[in-house]
Protein backbone atom coordinates (compact mmCIF):
# COMPACT_ATOMS: atom_id res chain seq x y z
CA UNK A 1 0.00 0.00 0.00
CA UNK A 2 1.34 3.77 -1.09
CA UNK A 3 0.22 6.30 1.30
CA UNK A 4 1.16 9.08 -1.56
CA UNK A 5 -2.13 6.58 -3.33
CA UNK A 6 -4.41 7.31 -0.71
CA UNK A 7 -3.66 11.02 -0.14
CA UNK A 8 -4.70 10.97 -4.24
CA UNK A 9 -7.64 9.15 -3.60
CA UNK A 10 -9.03 11.88 -1.14
CA UNK A 11 -7.96 14.49 -3.13
CA UNK A 12 -9.74 12.96 -6.13
CA UNK A 13 -13.06 12.98 -4.07
CA UNK A 14 -12.87 8.83 -3.93
CA UNK A 15 -14.21 6.83 -1.56
CA UNK A 16 -11.16 5.43 0.42
CA UNK A 17 -11.45 1.60 1.10
CA UNK A 18 -11.27 0.00 4.16
CA UNK A 19 -7.99 -1.34 3.90
CA UNK A 20 -6.48 2.13 2.75
CA UNK A 21 -7.54 3.66 5.99
CA UNK A 22 -6.88 0.62 8.11
CA UNK A 23 -3.10 1.14 6.73
CA UNK A 24 -2.84 4.75 7.02
CA UNK A 25 -4.47 4.35 11.02
CA UNK A 26 -2.12 1.40 11.73
CA UNK A 27 1.29 3.23 10.04
CA UNK A 28 0.69 6.44 11.05
CA UNK A 29 0.44 5.22 15.22
CA UNK A 30 3.57 3.21 14.42
CA UNK A 31 5.39 6.29 13.14
CA UNK A 32 5.89 4.94 10.10
CA UNK A 33 3.74 8.12 8.28
CA UNK A 34 5.14 11.18 8.44
CA UNK A 35 3.52 14.45 9.60
CA UNK A 36 3.63 15.74 6.59
CA UNK A 37 1.17 13.23 5.04
CA UNK A 38 -0.89 12.73 6.94
CA UNK A 39 -2.06 16.56 6.97
CA UNK A 40 -2.38 16.30 3.49
CA UNK A 41 -4.63 13.37 4.21
CA UNK A 42 -6.50 14.93 6.49
CA UNK A 43 -6.70 18.47 4.85
CA UNK A 44 -8.36 15.98 1.80
CA UNK A 45 -10.52 15.04 4.42
CA UNK A 46 -11.40 17.61 5.64
CA UNK A 47 -12.27 19.76 2.09
CA UNK A 48 -13.88 16.70 0.47
CA UNK A 49 -16.01 14.70 3.46
CA UNK A 50 -16.10 11.46 3.70
CA UNK A 51 -18.96 8.78 3.81
CA UNK A 52 -20.37 7.05 6.49
CA UNK A 53 -18.98 3.98 6.14
CA UNK A 54 -15.68 5.63 5.64
CA UNK A 55 -16.11 7.21 8.54
CA UNK A 56 -17.15 3.93 10.77
CA UNK A 57 -13.65 2.12 9.50
CA UNK A 58 -11.48 5.10 10.45
CA UNK A 59 -13.72 5.44 13.93
CA UNK A 60 -13.13 1.21 14.28
CA UNK A 61 -9.25 1.79 13.12
CA UNK A 62 -8.86 4.45 15.94
CA UNK A 63 -10.76 3.09 18.35
CA UNK A 64 -8.80 0.00 18.20
CA UNK A 65 -5.18 1.64 17.91
CA UNK A 66 -5.08 1.20 21.47
CA UNK A 67 -6.59 -0.12 24.48
CA UNK A 68 -9.98 -1.67 24.38
CA UNK A 69 -11.66 -1.50 28.20
CA UNK A 70 -13.79 -4.13 29.02
CA UNK A 71 -16.77 -3.32 31.64
CA UNK A 72 -18.10 -6.72 31.77
CA UNK A 73 -17.56 -7.20 34.95
CA UNK A 74 -19.85 -4.72 35.90
CA UNK A 75 -23.51 -6.04 36.11
CA UNK A 76 -25.99 -4.14 34.53
CA UNK A 77 -26.13 -1.57 31.58
CA UNK A 78 -23.62 0.79 31.41
CA UNK A 79 -23.99 4.43 30.02
CA UNK A 80 -21.24 6.62 28.80
CA UNK A 81 -22.08 10.61 28.14
CA UNK A 82 -19.95 12.75 26.19
CA UNK A 83 -19.80 16.51 25.40
CA UNK A 84 -18.54 18.23 22.47
CA UNK A 85 -17.75 20.65 24.92
CA UNK A 86 -18.61 24.04 26.38
CA UNK A 87 -18.49 27.22 29.02
CA UNK A 88 -19.16 26.72 32.42
CA UNK A 89 -20.09 23.32 31.73
CA UNK A 90 -20.38 21.23 34.86
CA UNK A 91 -22.84 18.26 33.82
CA UNK A 92 -20.90 15.37 34.34
CA UNK A 93 -20.00 16.08 37.88
CA UNK A 94 -24.04 16.60 38.84
CA UNK A 95 -25.78 14.20 36.30
CA UNK A 96 -23.56 10.58 37.18
CA UNK A 97 -24.01 10.42 40.98
CA UNK A 98 -27.59 11.33 39.76
CA UNK A 99 -28.09 8.72 37.53
CA UNK A 100 -25.93 6.63 39.80
CA UNK A 101 -28.60 7.11 42.28
CA UNK A 102 -31.73 5.88 40.52
CA UNK A 103 -29.58 2.43 40.60
CA UNK A 104 -27.56 2.13 36.92
CA UNK A 105 -23.60 2.09 37.22
CA UNK A 106 -21.31 4.49 36.22
CA UNK A 107 -17.78 4.14 35.51
CA UNK A 108 -16.82 7.51 33.24
CA UNK A 109 -13.31 8.28 32.04
CA UNK A 110 -13.22 11.93 31.22
CA UNK A 111 -10.57 14.14 30.28
CA UNK A 112 -8.29 17.44 31.33
CA UNK A 113 -8.77 21.04 29.93
CA UNK A 114 -7.31 22.15 27.12
CA UNK A 115 -7.75 25.48 25.53
CA UNK A 116 -10.73 27.37 25.81
CA UNK A 117 -12.94 24.50 27.63
CA UNK A 118 -12.32 23.21 30.99
CA UNK A 119 -12.67 19.41 31.82
CA UNK A 120 -14.21 17.50 34.48
CA UNK A 121 -10.85 16.07 35.69
CA UNK A 122 -9.42 19.59 36.94
CA UNK A 123 -12.95 20.14 38.22
CA UNK A 124 -12.87 16.90 40.89
CA UNK A 125 -9.22 18.00 41.07
CA UNK A 126 -9.95 20.75 43.53
CA UNK A 127 -11.69 18.65 45.39
CA UNK A 128 -8.50 18.13 48.33
CA UNK A 129 -7.66 14.52 47.85
CA UNK A 130 -9.40 13.69 45.38
CA UNK A 131 -7.62 10.72 42.94
CA UNK A 132 -8.68 10.65 39.74
CA UNK A 133 -6.07 8.67 38.51
CA UNK A 134 -6.98 5.37 39.45
CA UNK A 135 -5.81 1.67 38.55
CA UNK A 136 -8.77 0.11 36.14
CA UNK A 137 -9.30 -2.36 39.14
CA UNK A 138 -9.90 -0.09 41.20
CA UNK A 139 -12.42 1.94 38.83
CA UNK A 140 -13.82 -1.51 38.20
CA UNK A 141 -13.98 -2.11 42.07
CA UNK A 142 -15.68 0.95 42.96
CA UNK A 143 -18.29 0.84 40.65
CA UNK A 144 -18.79 -2.81 42.06
CA UNK A 145 -19.41 -1.30 45.30
CA UNK A 146 -21.06 2.04 45.06
CA UNK A 147 -22.24 2.36 41.71
CA UNK A 148 -19.90 5.15 40.39
CA UNK A 149 -16.50 5.88 40.04
CA UNK A 150 -15.04 9.09 37.43
CA UNK A 151 -11.53 8.46 36.28
CA UNK A 152 -8.95 10.40 34.03
CA UNK A 153 -9.62 8.77 30.56
CA UNK A 154 -6.28 6.78 30.43
CA UNK A 155 -3.40 7.55 28.35
CA UNK A 156 -3.67 4.48 26.25
CA UNK A 157 -7.14 4.91 24.73
CA UNK A 158 -7.41 5.32 20.98
CA UNK A 159 -3.80 5.99 20.46
CA UNK A 160 -4.37 7.26 16.83
CA UNK A 161 -6.80 9.81 17.58
CA UNK A 162 -4.50 11.13 20.24
CA UNK A 163 -1.72 11.42 17.74
CA UNK A 164 -4.28 12.97 14.62
CA UNK A 165 -5.75 15.22 16.98
CA UNK A 166 -2.44 17.30 18.05
CA UNK A 167 -1.72 17.51 14.21
CA UNK A 168 -4.97 18.36 13.50
CA UNK A 169 -4.70 21.62 15.84
CA UNK A 170 -1.97 22.73 14.14
CA UNK A 171 -3.25 22.15 10.42
CA UNK A 172 -6.40 24.29 10.66
CA UNK A 173 -8.54 20.53 10.31
CA UNK A 174 -10.34 20.36 13.60
CA UNK A 175 -14.23 21.49 12.50
CA UNK A 176 -13.96 18.94 10.01
CA UNK A 177 -17.35 16.68 10.79
CA UNK A 178 -15.91 12.84 9.87
CA UNK A 179 -12.80 13.96 11.98
CA UNK A 180 -14.70 15.04 14.70
CA UNK A 181 -17.14 12.57 15.18
CA UNK A 182 -14.01 9.47 14.47
CA UNK A 183 -12.57 11.18 17.14
CA UNK A 184 -14.99 11.50 19.54
CA UNK A 185 -16.95 7.98 18.95
CA UNK A 186 -13.20 5.94 18.83
CA UNK A 187 -12.92 7.13 22.30
CA UNK A 188 -15.78 6.34 23.26
CA UNK A 189 -16.03 2.77 21.31
CA UNK A 190 -13.00 2.09 23.00
CA UNK A 191 -14.29 3.39 26.88
CA UNK A 192 -16.34 -0.06 27.39
CA UNK A 193 -19.80 1.18 27.68
CA UNK A 194 -22.78 -0.65 26.41
CA UNK A 195 -24.53 2.72 25.56
CA UNK A 196 -23.61 5.98 24.54
CA UNK A 197 -25.79 9.42 25.15
CA UNK A 198 -23.95 12.45 23.18
CA UNK A 199 -24.34 16.06 24.45
CA UNK A 200 -23.84 18.11 20.86
CA UNK A 201 -23.55 22.03 22.11
CA UNK A 202 -24.12 24.17 20.04
CA UNK A 203 -23.43 28.18 19.89
CA UNK A 204 -20.50 30.75 20.87
CA UNK A 205 -19.23 28.33 23.32
CA UNK A 206 -18.98 25.69 21.37
CA UNK A 207 -17.12 24.42 18.28
CA UNK A 208 -20.20 23.78 16.50
CA UNK A 209 -21.99 27.44 16.19
CA UNK A 210 -24.64 27.09 13.53
CA UNK A 211 -27.69 24.67 14.87
CA UNK A 212 -27.62 23.15 11.53
CA UNK A 213 -23.57 22.07 11.47
CA UNK A 214 -24.18 20.83 15.17
CA UNK A 215 -27.31 18.64 13.97
CA UNK A 216 -25.11 16.99 11.25
CA UNK A 217 -22.44 16.25 13.67
CA UNK A 218 -25.04 15.03 15.63
CA UNK A 219 -26.20 12.45 13.43
CA UNK A 220 -23.22 11.62 12.17
CA UNK A 221 -22.14 10.64 15.81
CA UNK A 222 -25.20 8.78 16.61
CA UNK A 223 -25.05 6.74 13.11
CA UNK A 224 -22.00 5.38 13.26
CA UNK A 225 -22.54 4.61 16.96
CA UNK A 226 -25.50 2.79 16.26
CA UNK A 227 -23.29 0.80 13.37
CA UNK A 228 -21.01 0.00 15.29
CA UNK A 229 -23.73 -1.96 17.39
CA UNK A 230 -23.88 0.27 20.37
CA UNK A 231 -27.27 2.45 21.12
CA UNK A 232 -26.04 5.79 20.52
CA UNK A 233 -28.60 9.05 21.26
CA UNK A 234 -27.28 12.66 20.99
CA UNK A 235 -28.98 15.80 22.56
CA UNK A 236 -28.18 19.32 21.18
CA UNK A 237 -28.13 21.80 23.55
CA UNK A 238 -27.51 25.73 23.61
CA UNK A 239 -24.03 27.08 24.06
CA UNK A 240 -24.71 30.61 23.14
CA UNK A 241 -24.06 31.15 27.06
CA UNK A 242 -22.00 29.58 29.63
CA UNK A 243 -23.52 27.07 31.92
CA UNK A 244 -24.91 28.29 35.08
CA UNK A 245 -23.13 30.43 37.02
CA UNK A 246 -19.74 29.90 37.24
CA UNK A 247 -16.82 29.21 35.05
CA UNK A 248 -13.19 28.06 36.06
CA UNK A 249 -12.55 25.03 38.37
CA UNK A 250 -13.01 24.84 41.94
CA UNK A 251 -15.83 27.33 41.81
CA UNK A 252 -17.76 24.77 38.97
CA UNK A 253 -17.06 21.76 41.82
CA UNK A 254 -18.86 23.78 44.61
CA UNK A 255 -21.69 25.15 41.81
CA UNK A 256 -22.16 21.20 41.31
CA UNK A 257 -22.15 20.82 44.63
CA UNK A 258 -25.16 23.09 45.33
CA UNK A 259 -27.07 22.13 42.12
CA UNK A 260 -27.22 18.09 43.94
CA UNK A 261 -28.24 20.42 46.72
CA UNK A 262 -31.12 21.82 44.63
CA UNK A 263 -29.68 25.22 44.77
CA UNK A 264 -29.08 25.19 40.70
CA UNK A 265 -29.75 27.66 38.25
CA UNK A 266 -32.94 26.83 35.55
CA UNK A 267 -30.03 26.53 32.64
CA UNK A 268 -28.20 24.02 34.29
CA UNK A 269 -30.78 22.00 35.84
CA UNK A 270 -32.66 21.59 32.67
CA UNK A 271 -29.66 20.41 30.64
CA UNK A 272 -28.70 17.79 33.91
CA UNK A 273 -32.17 17.01 33.94
CA UNK A 274 -32.78 15.91 30.31
CA UNK A 275 -29.48 14.45 30.03
CA UNK A 276 -30.12 12.48 32.90
CA UNK A 277 -33.13 11.49 31.39
CA UNK A 278 -31.97 10.29 28.40
CA UNK A 279 -29.00 8.45 30.07
CA UNK A 280 -31.97 6.59 32.17
CA UNK A 281 -33.82 5.36 29.02
CA UNK A 282 -30.81 3.91 27.52
CA UNK A 283 -29.94 1.85 30.70
CA UNK A 284 -33.72 0.80 30.18
CA UNK A 285 -35.19 2.63 33.60
CA UNK A 286 -37.69 3.90 32.02
CA UNK A 287 -38.91 4.94 28.11
CA UNK A 288 -40.96 8.20 29.49
CA UNK A 289 -38.03 11.44 29.64
CA UNK A 290 -40.73 13.47 31.28
CA UNK A 291 -41.13 10.55 33.71
CA UNK A 292 -37.39 10.13 34.03
CA UNK A 293 -36.95 13.59 34.56
CA UNK A 294 -38.82 13.90 37.74
CA UNK A 295 -37.00 10.42 39.10
CA UNK A 296 -34.16 12.93 38.11
CA UNK A 297 -35.93 15.69 40.05
CA UNK A 298 -37.12 13.30 43.53
CA UNK A 299 -33.01 12.40 43.64
CA UNK A 300 -32.01 16.11 43.99
CA UNK A 301 -34.58 16.87 46.24
CA UNK A 302 -33.99 13.57 48.11
CA UNK A 303 -30.64 14.45 48.28
CA UNK A 304 -29.47 11.04 47.17
CA UNK A 305 -27.83 11.99 44.10
CA UNK A 306 -25.81 14.15 46.56
CA UNK A 307 -24.71 11.33 48.96
CA UNK A 308 -23.92 9.46 46.37
CA UNK A 309 -21.72 12.07 44.82
CA UNK A 310 -20.23 12.57 48.70
CA UNK A 311 -19.58 8.46 48.31
CA UNK A 312 -18.04 8.45 45.25
CA UNK A 313 -15.35 11.26 46.65
CA UNK A 314 -14.96 9.52 49.85
CA UNK A 315 -14.08 6.04 48.06
CA UNK A 316 -11.68 8.17 45.88
CA UNK A 317 -10.05 9.56 48.84
CA UNK A 318 -11.15 13.02 48.79
CA UNK A 319 -12.78 15.40 51.65
CA UNK A 320 -16.11 14.49 52.00
CA UNK A 321 -16.71 17.66 53.88
CA UNK A 322 -16.86 19.66 50.76
CA UNK A 323 -20.35 18.45 50.52
CA UNK A 324 -21.62 19.94 54.11
CA UNK A 325 -19.37 23.28 53.27
CA UNK A 326 -18.93 23.58 50.19
CA UNK A 327 -17.14 26.89 51.08
CA UNK A 328 -13.92 25.43 52.33
CA UNK A 329 -12.85 24.61 48.34
CA UNK A 330 -10.35 26.88 47.81
CA UNK A 331 -11.16 30.59 46.67
CA UNK A 332 -9.19 33.10 45.26
CA UNK A 333 -7.78 36.36 47.09
CA UNK A 334 -9.79 38.74 44.63
CA UNK A 335 -12.90 39.25 43.29
CA UNK A 336 -13.41 41.93 41.06
CA UNK A 337 -16.80 43.17 39.81
CA UNK A 338 -17.24 43.76 35.97
CA UNK A 339 -20.24 46.70 36.09
CA UNK A 340 -22.63 47.16 33.05
CA UNK A 341 -21.78 50.73 31.35
CA UNK A 342 -25.40 50.69 29.81
CA UNK A 343 -29.10 50.13 30.74
CA UNK A 344 -31.01 47.56 28.81
CA UNK A 345 -31.36 43.65 27.54
CA UNK A 346 -28.42 41.00 27.19
CA UNK A 347 -29.00 40.49 23.93
CA UNK A 348 -25.76 38.29 23.51
CA UNK A 349 -22.58 36.76 24.74
CA UNK A 350 -19.43 35.47 23.38
CA UNK A 351 -18.93 32.98 25.55
CA UNK A 352 -15.99 31.52 24.16
CA UNK A 353 -14.23 34.44 25.32
CA UNK A 354 -15.11 33.74 29.28
CA UNK A 355 -13.91 30.78 28.47
CA UNK A 356 -10.42 31.87 27.13
CA UNK A 357 -10.84 35.08 29.94
CA UNK A 358 -10.19 31.50 32.68
CA UNK A 359 -7.64 30.31 30.59
CA UNK A 360 -5.98 33.78 30.69
CA UNK A 361 -6.41 34.06 34.73
CA UNK A 362 -4.70 30.89 35.34
CA UNK A 363 -7.79 28.88 35.54
CA UNK A 364 -6.63 26.76 31.75
CA UNK A 365 -4.01 25.44 29.57
CA UNK A 366 -2.95 25.84 26.44
CA UNK A 367 -0.57 23.52 26.48
CA UNK A 368 -1.06 19.77 27.30
CA UNK A 369 1.27 19.93 30.40
CA UNK A 370 0.70 23.47 31.71
CA UNK A 371 -0.29 23.95 35.49
CA UNK A 372 -3.78 25.23 36.23
CA UNK A 373 -4.81 27.46 39.09
CA UNK A 374 -7.92 25.76 40.13
CA UNK A 375 -9.37 28.74 41.95
CA UNK A 376 -9.87 31.58 39.82
CA UNK A 377 -12.46 31.77 37.21
CA UNK A 378 -15.69 33.84 36.30
CA UNK A 379 -19.02 34.54 37.88
CA UNK A 380 -21.68 34.97 35.42
CA UNK A 381 -24.47 37.28 37.10
CA UNK A 382 -26.08 38.35 34.09
CA UNK A 383 -27.11 35.64 31.01
CA UNK A 384 -29.26 36.61 27.42
CA UNK A 385 -32.63 38.36 27.97
CA UNK A 386 -31.92 40.02 31.63
CA UNK A 387 -32.40 43.35 32.63
CA UNK A 388 -29.21 45.23 33.56
CA UNK A 389 -28.93 48.93 35.01
CA UNK A 390 -25.61 50.97 34.35
CA UNK A 391 -23.30 50.34 37.08
CA UNK A 392 -24.91 46.94 37.93
CA UNK A 393 -22.33 44.03 38.04
CA UNK A 394 -22.50 41.50 35.30
CA UNK A 395 -19.51 39.11 36.28
CA UNK A 396 -16.97 38.76 38.69
CA UNK A 397 -13.63 38.20 38.08
CA UNK A 398 -12.24 35.52 40.93
CA UNK A 399 -8.56 35.85 40.81
CA UNK A 400 -5.09 35.25 42.39
CA UNK A 401 -3.29 38.15 40.80
CA UNK A 402 -4.87 41.18 40.71
CA UNK A 403 -3.13 42.68 37.59
CA UNK A 404 -3.95 39.52 35.43
CA UNK A 405 -7.86 40.40 36.39
CA UNK A 406 -7.72 44.08 35.26
CA UNK A 407 -6.30 42.79 32.26
CA UNK A 408 -9.39 40.49 31.19
CA UNK A 409 -12.16 43.37 32.22
CA UNK A 410 -12.11 45.21 28.81
CA UNK A 411 -12.04 41.66 27.00
CA UNK A 412 -14.83 40.64 28.78
CA UNK A 413 -17.11 43.50 29.13
CA UNK A 414 -17.17 43.44 25.03
CA UNK A 415 -18.09 39.90 25.17
CA UNK A 416 -21.07 41.05 25.76
CA UNK A 417 -24.09 42.96 24.00
CA UNK A 418 -26.99 44.56 24.75
CA UNK A 419 -30.31 46.16 23.61
CA UNK A 420 -32.81 47.95 24.64
CA UNK A 421 -35.57 45.62 23.14
CA UNK A 422 -37.07 42.84 25.88
CA UNK A 423 -35.03 39.78 24.80
CA UNK A 424 -36.63 36.43 25.20
CA UNK A 425 -34.21 33.89 27.44
CA UNK A 426 -32.83 31.24 24.92
CA UNK A 427 -34.02 27.30 25.14
CA UNK A 428 -31.57 25.31 26.96
CA UNK A 429 -32.21 21.86 24.56
CA UNK A 430 -32.42 22.47 20.81
CA UNK A 431 -33.22 19.02 19.59
CA UNK A 432 -32.55 15.13 20.03
CA UNK A 433 -31.32 12.85 17.64
CA UNK A 434 -31.66 9.29 18.13
CA UNK A 435 -31.08 6.19 15.90
CA UNK A 436 -34.98 6.39 14.82
CA UNK A 437 -34.41 9.73 13.03
N1 LIG B 1 -13.45 16.47 20.82
C1 LIG B 1 -12.77 15.39 20.42
O1 LIG B 1 -12.54 14.47 21.18
N2 LIG B 1 -12.33 15.35 19.13
C2 LIG B 1 -12.56 16.32 18.25
O2 LIG B 1 -12.17 16.22 17.12
C3 LIG B 1 -13.27 17.45 18.70
C4 LIG B 1 -13.72 17.48 19.99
Amino acid sequence: MNVNEIIKTKRDMKELSKEQIDYFISEYSKGNIPDYQASSLLMAIYLNGMKEREILDLTLAMAHSGDFLDLSEIKGIKVDKHSTGGIGDKVTMVVMPLVASCGVPVAKMSGRGLGYTQGTIDKLNAIPGFKTDLSMEQFINNVKSIGIALMSQTENIALADKKLYALRDVTGTVESIPLIASSVMSKKLASGADKILLEVTCGSGAFMDSPMRAQMLAETMVKIGNMAGKETVAVLTNMNQPLGRFCGNALEAKEAIDILSGKGEKDVNMVCGVLGAHMLKLAGVGNDIVENMKLIQSKIDNREGLQKFKEMIGYQGGSIGVIDNPDSLMTAKFQIPINSVEDGFVESIEAKNIGQAVVNLGGGRLKKDDPVDLAVGIEVLKKIGDEVKQGEPIMIIHANDENKAYSQITFLRESYTFTKEKVEKPKEILGVIDGEN
